[in-house]
């Protein structure tokens, strides 16, 4: 099963990267695809339009528009939840001991990554980011 990661700006700003993906890969999921790109707001807006109508909009596209990100296919048994699991709740302050959130999040906004949270959202996650060609098989 396949799972769209998206290590957020504060994570690259604060030199995170390695950090996170460590966490990935010591817990059974594989890079099956991996680029680093800077949004714009439109890309970014596309990217959450589900999230359009929440007060929380402008606020999230412009961290997110705000530098770099890594957008990465997660691969393993169960991605999705168990990427989920890894990360620990949305708002850091509620994300269990030794989740990604709770070690690396400074706020809601700036949570340090973002999951799919369904596998229907993973597949239309994953096209967003990238064309077939540029996954490999990780398994
Ligand atoms: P993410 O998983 O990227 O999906 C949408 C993002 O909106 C979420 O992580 C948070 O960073 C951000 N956000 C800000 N406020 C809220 C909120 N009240 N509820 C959910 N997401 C929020």
């Amino acid at each position: 099963m396949q799972t769209l990661s998206i290590l957020k700006p504060d994570s690259v700003a604060k030199s995170n990267i390695g950090a996170i993906i460590s966490r990935f890969e010591s817990n059974g999921l594989s890079i099956a695809a991996m680029k680093m790109l800077h949004m714009d707001e439109a890309q970014a807006g596309e990217f959450y339009a589900i999230h359009r109508e929440r007060s929380f909009f402008n606020d999230l596209i412009h961290f997110m528009t705000s530098g770099p990100v890594v957008v990465m296919v997660l691969e393993g048994d169960n991605a999705v939840e168990k990427n989920r699991a890894l990360m620990g709740a949305t708002d850091p302050k509620k994300a269990e001991v030794g989740t990604i959130r709770a070690d690396f999040a400074d706020n809601i906004d700036a949570n340090a990554v973002h999951g799919s949270d369904s596998e229907e959202n993973a597949k239309i996650e994953i096209n967003f980011f990238f064309s077939k060609n540029e996954i490999v098989n990780a398994a």
